[in-house]
């Protein structure tokens, strides 16, 4: 049986006691993966690194497949972000995030069942940002056709491939008319050009932003650019219980990293009581990849096996703190281990 080489990024803050977590438990589920530890983030900078080492990415860049924890990034200041950096550097242009009504877990709104695709690697997101004159600064927003094609043409593929009906994309373009105006013109070109066969439609992001508050079972799969996707990623984990059970992937060509959609929560960090359920759900997509991309049956088997296992255990009422349970980040992973089957 393979066994795969994974490069494991605990991150900073919360990030290695959920990663901790989430290691036990694929390894419960006997997934086929060996770990190859990494530094990204304050943590690196601590070991008197760089925030994002050049050896943590040799090593993405070898083994093809990371899991990462969150990295805090300061506000207002301070170095670049990791995560932003870790995501150009790779040409992890796709960001994926699946966000699902769990069971056991009520919430306004049954049945949510989305997929976000968000732009990785441009828009406001370049971080070209100046100081013009004294009290006049600005932030560049850049769109390239190249990169607006290949996200709307990946999305599209994914809707294919994973039979979903419709792509709504979430724009300004009344605004943005050149930078958002390219982003629609290529998600319109791949539609009629490759896919007629997806439903498709086009909302101004402050309207689908309302629409999607009132009833979000109108929407399938959403595309946007980077920071739209940003946001709406985690107004969309609101919709289903918040940022403890939104998973995420960041794909490129080449390699693929995963990670949830929350970050390194400072203010819950080192009390044992944050959510490691996101972190899981990224390894079970993890897992997933690694079953599609080298036909492998015991990783396919594996995610299988933990999915049915946190389902289990959230409909059996074992939740953490931000849930409304009362259950720690290591008891929550003992819940899960302790209903894998097979
Ligand atoms: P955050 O996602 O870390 O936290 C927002 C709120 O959600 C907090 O109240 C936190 O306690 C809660 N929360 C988040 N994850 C949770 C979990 N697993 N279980 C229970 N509660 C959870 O967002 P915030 O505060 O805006 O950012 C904190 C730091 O994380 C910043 O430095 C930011 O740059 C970084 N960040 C990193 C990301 C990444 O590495 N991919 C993504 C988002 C933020």
């Amino acid at each position: 049986m393979p066994v795969h080489q994974v490069v494991l990024i605990a991150g900073d803050g919360i990030g290695p006691e959920v990663a901790a977590a989430t290691r036990r438990v694929l390894e419960k589920a006997d997934a086929p993966i060996q770990w190859e530890e990494h530094r990204a983030g304050l943590s690196a900078l601590e070991k008197g690194m760089t925030v994002l080492p050049e050896s943590t990415l040799d090593a993405i860049i070898q083994r093809g497949v990371a899991l990462k924890g969150p990295c805090t990034t300061p506000v207002g200041g301070g170095f670049t972000s990791v995560n932003v950096g870790l995501r150009k550097r790779l040409n992890l242009y796709a960001a994926v995030r699946p966000v699902r009504s769990m069971p056991g877990v009520p919430t306004r709104f049954e049945g949510v069942d989305l997929v976000i695709i968000r732009e990785n690697t441009e828009g406001l997101y370049s971080g070209v940002e100046n100081e013009l004159t004294q009290g006049v600064v600005m932030s560049m927003k850049v769109a390239t056709e190249a990169a607006c094609s290949r996200i709307a043409h990946w999305a599209f593929r994914y809707a294919t491939q994973r039979k979903r009906r419709k792509i709504t994309v979430f724009h300004k373009a009344n605004i943005m008319k050149i930078t958002d105006g390219l982003f629609l013109r290529c998600a319109r070109r791949e539609h009629q050009r490759d896919y007629p066969n997806i439903e498709y439609e086009e909302l101004i992001i402050d309207a689908g932003c309302m629409k999607m508050v009132q009833n979000p079972g109108q929407f399938d799969m959403l595309l946007l650019e980077n920071l739209y996707g940003d946001v709406v990623s985690d107004l969309c984990a609101g919709l289903v219980g918040g940022l403890g059970v939104v998973p995420g992937a960041n794909i490129g060509d080449q390699q693929a990293v995963f990670e949830a959609v929350h970050g390194s929560a400072p203010d819950i960090a080192g009390k044992g009581v944050a959510n490691p359920l996101a972190l899981i759900m990224s390894a079970v997509m993890m897992l997933n990849h690694l079953a599609d991309t080298r036909d492998d049956n015991a990783c396919r088997a594996a995610a299988g096996k933990i999915k049915a296992a946190y389902d289990q255990a959230l409909a059996d009422g074992c939740k953490t703190r931000d849930l409304g349970g009362e259950m720690g980040t290591e008891s929550f992973a003992d819940a899960v281990i302790d209903r894998l089957k097979g």
